[in-house]
């Protein structure tokens, strides 16, 4: 009778154990490790200034850009403030990565693109020749990641950015993307991770930055175990195919009086399996 109940006892203790020992531990396990970064790093704050001329250079070329920024080239300053702000969103959130790649600064960069850069957009350029970011990529990782965090790096103090005045932009267009791309992410890539943001300075296209960021993203869904949407324009919808992606289906941003045709929005998906 005695050694039944000890017994019992063991039994309830060794379940408790397992409770508070092992479950906990089980439920924190950190993933695998990401994907080697390469020649890519982890944006800091520091790269917050140019980063917003880099992304005012490339998105000009998309579609989305045109449509609803159709005032930059009498504003140019603001949209860099935009890119700006957004970055700096971006850098400072745990569920995002944010990577950036470099190549050699040509200090002929700003006659590559018909966006305006104007010279005194408060970043300090480098040397010809001397290493300068000169693409972006932004991810969101998948609801309950357990990667939420692992990809932050405050190592230098955040720019002191001017408020965002909006000029360049057109509100109401802007407002008819958001409602049409939140629509999309919802039908789509719910409990997805996703591919927010990819960009490369046009002077320093089609050297394989873009492609180099786009494989990490899929390299780091594939070891997740985790499809990855984007939802893109022309010039990314090439791109994300060329890097694996799926056309899954196309969205439409409807037009006005001044632009009837508005434009659309590809949506892909990378399958891991
Ligand atoms: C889309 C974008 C990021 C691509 O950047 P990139 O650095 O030029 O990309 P890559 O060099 O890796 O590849 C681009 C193309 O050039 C080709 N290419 C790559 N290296 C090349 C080389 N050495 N010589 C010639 N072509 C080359 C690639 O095959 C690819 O062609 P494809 O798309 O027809 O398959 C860039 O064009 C961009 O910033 N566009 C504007 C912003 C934008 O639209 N972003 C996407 C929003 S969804």
């Amino acid at each position: 009778m005695i050694e039944e109940t000890v017994r019992q006892a063991l039994r309830r203790l060794t379940a408790m154990s397992f409770l508070q020992n092992v479950l906990p531990f089980l439920a924190q396990k950190k993933p695998p490790p990401p994907p080697p970064l390469g020649s890519l790093r982890i944006a800091s704050p520091g790269d917050i200034l140019r980063l917003g001329v880099v992304a005012t250079a490339g998105f000009f070329y998309s579609e989305q850009f045109m449509f609803e920024r159709p005032f930059h080239k009498n504003f140019p300053q603001d949209t860099i403030i935009f890119f700006r702000h957004e970055v700096e969103n971006f850098v400072k959130s745990s569920e995002h990565i944010v990577l950036v790649c470099t190549d050699k600064y040509a200090p002929d960069e700003s006659s590559k693109t018909e966006a305006i850069i104007p010279l005194d957009n408060g970043w300090e350029p480098p040397r010809a020749g001397e290493e300068v970011i000169v693409g972006l990529g932004v991810w969101k990782l998948n609801p309950g990641s357990k990667r939420v965090g692992d990809f932050q790096n405050d190592t230098a103090p955040y720019p002191d950015l001017p408020r965002y005045e909006g000029s360049d932009l057109d509100e109401e267009r802007a407002k008819r993307i958001e409602v049409v791309a939140g629509a999309a992410d919802h039908k789509y890539f719910d409990g997805l991770s996703t591919m927010e943001r990819i960009v490369v300075h046009p002077a320093y296209w089609k050297r394989s930055h873009g492609s180099t960021i786009a494989r990490w993203g899929v390299a780091l869904a594939s070891i997740d175990g985790i499809d990855q949407g984007v939802l893109a324009t022309t010039m990314g919808a090439s791109l994300f195919t060329h890097v694996g992606y799926q056309h899954i289906s196309e969205t439409q941003v409807e037009g006005d009086e001044r632009s009837p045709e508005g434009f659309s929005l590809a949506i892909l998906r990378y399958r891991v399996a």
